[in-house]
């Protein structure tokens, strides 16, 4: 227990309370630690400080010096704890700050920039048409490569002695005892083998290669791409088809194309036609992509005759369907200015590399 403070006289207490402030804030700006500024602290301000002791003694004055002393006491202690929060932040910022010193990351040396590839023109584009099909209902299927005379030509209606066969320039392959073996020469393949694996409805695109024995020139390759389309449900027709072009060609040319359907012939379609939109360059004025004309040719297509359902064992008296098949080299070619459809095939980084800003994630 602490002895009962002896009486003192004002004037001392007051000197005491200057004296005490004076050390005080001398041990605040001498601080240098926050353990520092708690020591100071508890010697001005704790129990047995001076100061304490003089708090104590109040009681004892007479009322008008205890008034004054009472004020004096509490100037002085607002006083150092005021020094001593100051003091205390000052150095908790400068500890934050010799913190971030330490954790410092040179951010100003340029980042090394992951080498990222990108898509080829003639990838980016079937994705986009492959898409567009995609948002209107259709499945996507790939086929082989290597196909069979059954596939390629006979299911479609195109019998060994027809013209059509001569004309596609096939090559077959060499593989003994296979001789019906070749290169498709066209997507439409798919639409038999798409047609011989269920049952309608069928709506599907086919992207891929397709094989031609023909020469190598600026425009053309023995190896090119097409997108076959089928769809055979009930109660299809021409109209359909003609809606279902339209729609598919807007959305990858442009909402202001315009198509048309010039009569055609295809042995496993009737009718069949030759689609035409109008040019994406000139918007049918007529220009040099278009040959003056102000239309593209953009492919076959025609409703599926009837002997091709037979050929897969559907009834063509309950089901009716359409059928359409293009090249899209040429329509990338235009797409990306490309003047030399070998420049496709070469493989070459200096070409390939400008077409970085179109790659998407897949
Ligand atoms: N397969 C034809 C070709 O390569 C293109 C074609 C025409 C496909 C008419 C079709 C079609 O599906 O209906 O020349």
């Amino acid at each position: 227990m602490a002895a009962p403070s002896s009486p003192i006289d004002s004037e001392q207490a007051l000197h005491t309370l200057d004296r005490e402030l004076a050390r005080g804030l001398e041990m605040v700006a001498a601080a240098s630690t926050l353990a520092d500024v708690e020591q100071a602290e508890a010697a001005i301000l704790g129990r047995r400080s001076p100061f304490s002791e003089v708090q104590r003694a109040l009681g004892d004055l007479s009322e008008e010096s205890r008034r004054r002393v009472g004020q004096r006491t509490n100037e002085v202690r607002n006083q150092l704890r005021e020094a001593l929060s100051g003091r205390r932040t000052a150095l908790e910022a400068e500890r934050e700050a010799s913190l971030l010193e330490a954790d410092r990351i040179d951010v100003t040396l340029p980042g090394r920039r992951p080498r990222s590839g990108s898509l080829h023109p003639l990838t980016i584009v079937q994705y986009e048409i492959v898409d567009i099909f995609m948002r209107m209902g259709y499945r996507v299927v790939e086929g082989p490569e290597v196909e069979d005379e059954w596939h390629n030509f006979d299911a479609l209606n195109i019998p060994p002695d027809h013209p059509a066969r001569t004309l596609m320039d096939t090559i077959y392959l060499d593989v003994p005892g296979r001789p019906e073996l070749l290169l498709r020469t066209h997507t439409s393949p798919m639409q038999i083998r798409t047609m011989e694996a269920g049952q309608p409805p069928v709506y599907v695109v086919v992207p891929g290669r397709v094989f031609r024995n023909e020469e190598v020139t600026a425009k053309n390759m023995p190896v090119f791409h097409q997108v076959e389309g089928l769809a055979v449900d009930e109660g299809i027709t021409l109209a359909d088809l003609k809606g279902t072009l339209e729609t598919f060609l807007r959305a990858l040319l442009g909402q202001d194309r315009r198509i048309r359907l010039i009569p055609s012939f295809f042995p496993f379609v009737e009718p069949g036609a030759q689609a035409e939109v109008s040019c994406f360059v000139c918007d049918g004025a007529g220009c040099k992509t278009c040959a003056g004309v102000g239309w593209l040719e953009s492919g076959g297509a025609g409703m599926v005759h009837p002997a091709v359902l037979e050929a897969v064992g559907y009834d063509p008296e309950r089901y009716t369907g359409f059928a359409f098949g293009m090249g899209y080299d040429r329509l990338a070619m235009i797409r990306f200015g490309i003047p030399d459809i070998r420049l496709l095939w070469e493989s070459d980084m200096r070409f390939l590399e400008q077409f970085e800003g179109s790659a998407v994630t897949v």
